[in-house]
């Protein structure tokens, strides 16, 4: 297989089976290189997280355990010290190359700054950085030390980052100059806000103030030799804070041990091996960015790429063949944008990629056959949640791809579609979407500071996704849609009360209600009912003087693309938006129980 874009080729590994329900079936002898995990049933039956953990987990000799010694030191020692792990194109197409041996000391050293500065374990630091390598240095280097990592996205405003940083109880912030200024803004408000320090990468001026740290002048002056600090498998290692229909978003906080699933995930499901080039273009201020930006890949010593430009089918193309990269774990929004593109795949050479997946919202099957079409290769759909920390309900690459299907739970892992009672419903009913908690060897050790979350989740057995399924009669799971109202806008999960408390920050908004639109190329956008005050213009000028302010102060990924005037807002009368009202009105579909609807 020379050419993996000659469809005669294509069709001899992946036959189109037209049945009824479309299905792309496989010739695994054929793949170029032999599936990490050769037989779904047979591994399915056969694995227990017992011997996962004795494979995958490296143990000090007291019996304690460190994610970032898994995940570097031990690649760091003999010949793998010398292994590339990560290759880096900067914004303006600088390239740096990091070896586990480098990064080893790299993390050493910033752990020892840490230290330096009073970090102990347990404190929160977060991390609010673009896509350089410091990022990871310092997200490892924290593990290091025993603090938990936070992580941020780069384009949150500073009412995100309020919510978050006081929740968290953050005492040091690791940013550069471009965005320090959003933290310097909150920075009085924040108490437990010790220190921040300035990673000095590019040539803008840095800032200057008190308690403020430099980076690159502490790390020239740490040593690279540090004591990792010993710590359990349920020991708390990162947090990132997500949301849910109600309230602000929560901190979901991971355990060290959770790197197990990680790695089986990485090594079973996106299939990478040792000589693999990976490249994960989630953001590390999301939870893929993290398990399978960083934990995941690092953890099986395989070599990663990062590019901090921006998305362009350029860039991304470029990136893949100049990397020749070949795994490449993406995102739908992003495929459909490369599909939508006049700029096609094909002028270039992308040969080396053999194993392709996303993650984060409905893959729907025109992006599967286009990426069939366009790499000669089918994008594998995988399922899974922050709160999960790992991949969950997945396609696999010896499995027969049905196209809009989520796959198969994972080896070790018990899924099922379930009614109000926690019974499994029968074959083809949509229902909630569940897991047996206990199988989940990666899920949430907490919700931070908010046990009755943390609780909810749980009932009759089962840990709720919130997700709506089908399972079909071959044991495949279909995604139906979200049970509650979280949006989720180009694979971002946004909190329709987050956008909707910074509305009324707005001096002419008095209330709002907002819900996810289906967008053919998002998924979902953002949509905003507003009500204003008297004497305020409801017009476009005022629309978008409305967006403009939620994107300055909330989130740059997280306003709204579409604003509605509307007198009244539906609520129940308990005062709480009817959100599926809205939404339901929006789509012109029926509107459901109104009972509790207060007088319209
Ligand atoms: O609704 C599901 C959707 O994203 C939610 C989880 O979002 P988040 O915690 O941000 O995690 C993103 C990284 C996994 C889910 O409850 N979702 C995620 N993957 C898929 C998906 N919806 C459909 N298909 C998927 N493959």
């Amino acid at each position: 297989m020379t050419d993996k874009r000659n469809l005669v080729t294509i069709t001899t590994i992946y036959q189109i089976m037209n049945t009824g329900a479309n299905i792309i079936h496989k010739d695994p002898k054929k793949f170029v290189k032999k599936p990490n995990l050769s037989d779904y049933e047979k591994t399915y039956k056969e694995f227990t997280w017992k011997k996962a953990e004795k494979e995958y987990l490296d143990f000090f000799e007291d019996g304690t355990l460190n994610a970032s010694y898994i995940a570097i030191d031990r690649h760091a020692i003999g010949k793998s010290a010398s292994k590339n792990a990560l290759l880096f194109e900067s914004a303006t197409g600088e390239k740096e190359t990091y070896t586990y041996g480098q990064l080893k000391d790299l993390t050493n050293k910033f752990a020892n700054v840490l230290d330096l500065h009073g970090v102990q374990k347990g404190d929160r630091v977060f991390i609010f950085l673009p896509t350089i390598p410091e990022r990871l240095v310092v997200f490892f280097g924290i593990l290091k030390l025993g603090a938990i990592a936070g992580t941020l996205f780069s384009a949150f405003m500073e009412m995100a980052l309020m919510d978050r940083l006081l929740d968290s109880g953050a005492k040091v912030v690791v940013t550069n100059a471009t965005l320090f200024p959003r933290i310097q803004k909150i920075w009085k408000d924040l108490p437990a806000l010790e220190k921040v320090i300035i990673v000095e990468r590019g040539s803008v001026d840095q800032p200057k103030g008190e308690n403020l740290i430099y980076y690159k002048h502490e790390m020239e002056k740490a040593s690279a030799d540090f004591a990792i600090a010993h710590m359990q498998k349920e020991d708390l290692s990162y947090m990132l804070y997500t949301s849910g229909t109600t309230g602000k978003p929560k901190g979901v906080v991971h355990a060290h041990g959770d790197i197990v699933q990680a790695m089986v995930t990485t090594k079973f499901v996106l299939d990478v091996h040792e000589d693999d080039i990976y490249w994960c273009t989630a953001d590390l201020g999301w939870v893929t960015g993290v398990v399978y930006g960083a934990l995941g890949p690092f953890g099986l010593g395989a070599t990663s790429v990062i590019f901090e430009g921006r998305f362009s089918p350029e860039n991304w193309y470029k990136v893949l063949q100049d990397y020749q990269v070949t795994v490449w774990y993406t995102a739908p929004t992003a495929i459909r944008m490369l599909m939508g593109s006049p700029v096609s795949p094909k002028e270039y050479n992308l040969s080396n990629l053999r194993f392709l997946a996303s993650v984060g919202e409905p893959l729907n099957p025109e992006a599967i056959w286009w990426g069939l079409e366009a790499f000669g290769l089918p994008f594998h759909d995988t399922w899974w949640q922050t709160e999960q920390g790992s991949i969950t309900v997945t396609n696999y690459s010896v499995m027969d791809v049905r196209p809009g299907s989520m796959g198969k739970p994972l080896p070790g892992v018990i899924a099922a579609v379930i009614d109000e009672d926690g019974k499994e419903v029968p074959v083809g009913e949509e229902g909630h979407l569940a897991l047996k908690p206990e199988t989940i060897y990666s899920l949430m050790k907490q919700i931070w500071g908010n046990k009755e979350k943390f609780d909810s989740y749980f009932r009759n057995g089962w840990y709720l996704s919130g997700d709506k399924a089908f399972k079909d009669k071959d044991g495949y799971f279909w995604f139906v849609g979200r049970a509650d109202d979280v949006i989720k806008t180009s694979g971002e999960r946004v909190g329709p009360f987050e956008v909707e408390s910074a509305l009324v920050e707005h001096e002419d908004v008095i209330e709002a209600g907002v819900i996810g639109k289906p967008d053919e190329l998002r998924g979902e956008i953002i949509k905003a009912f507003v009500v204003v005050k008297p004497g305020v213009e409801k017009n476009e000028e005022t629309k978008k003087r409305i967006m403009a302010y939620v994107k300055q102060h909330l989130a740059g990924h997280a306003y709204p693309r579409e604003i509605e005037f509307i007198d009244k807002l539906p609520k129940t009368r308990s005062g709480k938006i009817m959100r599926r009202l809205l939404k339901s009105r929006e789509l012109g579909l029926p509107e459901g129980d109104t009972s509790t609807l207060e007088d319209y």
